[in-house]
């Protein structure tokens, strides 16, 4: 029997979401509750003189308003998960009146109606005492060293060195050396962040959009000085978040204190302005990269400076240049990560974090090499592929990435691209082709499910987890059914509740080798426990027998001198009348991780037109070849790619969040400003995946293709855009005035 890993199922979840039965957090309602509107600041740093709540507060409907004037004094216990800066600490909601960034929560109102707390958050008068705040990164910060990339094991390291780069870059045959620069990106999901919280005496419920449970609820209890045991967080479905629903924000904090304060259920959803103050961003960054290389091509030198934004109370970090340790084979490589603290609230991670940043400058640097050298950019990167991490000596686990050239290229029709730049056209449209590189750490973290079988037969499975689109509810179904060998629809799968087992979450591309890992151990377990009910149950035809003499065959656990003595998991569990249930932890293995580099790779191709009178960028064609081992639902892998690809196509030509410089303010907090791609500027997106056999990186063979399907396409589009035009952009968003030179 083959079972159904690798088989492009369409959702489990599919019904019910497009039926309206899947319920996002903000669909979730509780009786008498209450509504809370979040008031932000409307200065970009300074202090709250006075707050004015008469007004206010006589309006219908008010029931109260929360300031740090009233606010309890919060425990704010320590709580850090690798997710949250290691130096720094997160916002305190109302606790005093310093105003650190534009937007930052000051107060709420919580009324009987949405509209009666709009209305009277609007009436709040607030004054404020105002300084000009720094938000960019040119205004002439001074570069600060993240502090938890220099300590030992970081994953993210301030500086590394191989050779000696710095002196081979000016003796090198042909050289680039280039600054690349990378707007402040929102996430902005279609989902809303939103929560509801309900007290039941001690015991706190919050459904809540969350990309992790099982942190937001210690979060929340140590903010609230309360055992972790009387939070439950509650999150079955998410419309998409790419890294704003990882931490929890102050929003979810300010929910539970109103519910406190008015002994009511209240419910919080933010409006898609404030997604732009407290809930996270790309951070806007600025880079160097400098390469050296003989006329054959070969690196000789590669140098990747980068500098992140960050706020003055956080030290947000994240791998902006770690894949230059590995991705090219050069003796001399240095590395450089820098931080600029600013008057903004902490960025966070966004899909691809660093790497796709990070990727842009090299990938679009290698290419300007390729014509610096007259070489295809693909033979460029084949001539510097390298035989093991030289980063750290480490062999890779697997790494595909001449295959993702060589199928991409082919899939793509690479071959009638012609060399030149703005040598190709389609009538009066210049067009061009481009590709890059990308790559993505794969990593396992530890993670529980627990998998039962009950007397109908009907497999539960269950884990904290989240699914935030990708189909972990499919995933992991698929998983289990795999495992047991039983069919699709005997299998349920429940996730999004932080009392079921604990998990990472849903992020770094960590799922399917986590949770999937713990799903299949858990099912194993499931039957062992089940041969142990077998061998005790005196109705079962392999009663007696020695646990040791039974195999499972399919579906079915014999006694392997006795083939016609065998019973399926639910004969057993039927045969019993007992609910058989078994629980498993997952974790990767040591000697992988000492032993081997892990990293999924693959190859973007994109064909791009140019108007030349109007500059208007159009992405006609993008493939993205991918190489992320055992790939368990082609279909829904390939959804997931291109949906990452199109993210690459709005962080390319349309996403940036600008700040006025005199308050902090976003001024394109809306969508009608902060563009992001919509039907109308997609061309032809698709995504292929390489046979790639990983025996090492986890049992299930799993790299996580999350972040890797954006990393990769903005380079990709931006190389486009040089071979139509022959006009390089060394900053993102690549715009239309760009295109706007007088022609070559
Ligand atoms: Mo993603 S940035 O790992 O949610």
């Amino acid at each position: 029997m083959t079972g159904p890993i690798g088989k492009p199922l369409r959702r489990v979840d599919g019904p019910l979401k497009v039926t309206g039965g899947a319920e996002y957090a903000a669909d979730f309602n509780r009786p008498n509750q209450a509504y809370c509107v979040l008031v932000p600041a409307t200065v970009g740093k300074g202090r709250i003189v006075a707050i004015d709540i008469v007004a206010a507060r006589a309006l219908p409907g008010v029931v109260d308003v929360l300031s740090y004037l009233n606010a309890p004094k919060l425990p704010y216990g320590p709580h850090k998960v690798f997710i949250d800066p290691g130096v720094g600490e997160r916002l305190h909601v109302f606790q005093d009146d310093e105003i650190r960034f534009y937007g930052q929560p000051v107060a709420a109102v919580i009324a009987d109606t949405l509209d009666q707390a709009e209305h009277a958050a609007a009436a709040l008068k607030i004054v404020y005492a105002s300084e000009r705040p720094v938000v960019d990164i040119g205004e002439g910060v001074a570069p600060i060293v993240p502090e938890e990339a220099t300590r030992p094991g970081s994953r993210i390291r301030s500086d590394t060195a191989r050779g000696d780069a710095d002196a081979a870059l000016p003796t090198a045959e042909v050289r680039v050396d280039v600054r690349y620069d990378i707007a402040r990106e929102n996430h902005n999901p279609m989902e809303p962040h939103a929560t509801l919280a309900e007290w039941q005496g001690e015991h706190l419920t919050l459904w809540s959009k969350s990309q992790w449970v099982n942190s937001e609820q210690d979060e929340i209890a140590a903010i609230l000085g309360i055992p972790p045991e009387q939070v439950q967080v509650i999150c079955p479905f998410i419309g998409g978040a790419f890294g704003t629903s990882l931490r929890s924000w102050p929003h979810v904090t300010v929910a539970a204190l109103a519910a406190r304060l008015v002994k009511r259920p209240v419910k919080l959803v933010l409006t898609r302005k404030q997604m732009f103050y407290t809930t996270g961003h790309r951070p806007r960054s600025a880079q160097r990269v400098a390469l050296g290389a003989d006329r054959d091509g070969r690196l000789t030198a590669l140098i990747q400076e980068g500098l992140g934004e960050t706020s003055r109370y956080e030290q947000f970090i994240e791998a902006l240049t770690s894949a230059a340790n590995f991705m090219y084979s050069c003796p001399n490589v240095r590395t450089q990560y820098r931080l600029a603290p600013l008057d903004i609230g902490t960025p966070t991670y966004m899909r691809g974090p660093g790497e796709a940043s990070g990727a842009h400058a090299v990938e679009c640097a290698v290419d300007e090499l390729s014509y610096a050298l007259g070489i295809d950019p693909i033979e460029l990167r084949r001539r510097n592929e390298p035989q093991v991490d030289e980063g750290n000596g480490k062999p890779f686990s697997s790494r595909s990435l001449l295959q993702c050239y060589a199928e991409g290229a082919e899939h793509f029709g690479w071959a009638v691209r012609s060399p030149r730049p703005r040598s190709m056209r389609d009538g009066r449209l210049l067009v061009g082709m481009g590709m890059a590189a990308a790559s993505y750490p794969s990593g396992q973290m530890q993670s529980s499910a627990l998998a039962r079988v009950r007397p109908d037969g009907l497999v539960e499975v269950e884990a904290a987890a989240s699914d935030m689109g990708p189909g972990t509810y499919t995933s992991m179904t698929q998983v289990a059914a795999e495992t047991l060998s039983v069919p699709m629809d005997e299998v349920h799968f429940s996730l999004g509740r932080s009392e079921l087992p604990p998990t990472p979450p849903q992020g770094g591309s960590l799922t399917m080798a986590s949770v999937g890992s713990a799903v299949r151990d858990a099912c194993l377990a499931l039957r062992t426990a089940a041969a142990e009910v077998a061998v005790a149950d005196k109705r079962s035809p392999l009663f007696g027998s020695h646990p040791a003499d039974l195999e499972w065959r399919d579906d079915r656990l014999f006694h392997r001198s006795d083939d016609r003595r065998g019973q399926s998991l639910h004969d057993i569990a039927s045969s019993g009348g007992q609910t058989i249930e078994a629980q498993a932890t997952a974790k990767r293995s040591m000697e992988v991780m000492s032993r081997y580099s892990t990293h999924a790779f693959g190859a973007v191709f994109v064909e791009v037109s140019v108007d030349p009178d109007v500059g208007i960028i159009r992405v006609r064609r993008a493939l993205g070849a991918y190489a992320a081992g055992r790939i368990v639902n082609p279909l829904l892998a390939h959804s997931q790619c291109i949906g990452g690809m199109i993210g690459g196509i709005g962080m390319a030509l349309m996403e940036r969040t600008v700040l006025d410089p005199r308050d902090g303010r976003p001024v394109n907090a809306h969508m009608a400003d902060y563009l992001v791609p919509v039907y109308a500027d997609i061309g032809e997106v698709g995504a292929i995946f390489i046979d790639e056999v990983d025996p090492y990186v986890n049992p299930l063979g799993i790299k996580g293709i999350g972040e890797i399907a954006l990393i990769g396409m903005a380079p990709a589009i931006g190389n486009a855009v040089y071979h139509a035009t022959g006009i390089r952009v060394r900053e993102l968003p690549i715009r239309l005035e760009h295109m706007l030179v007088p022609s070559a």
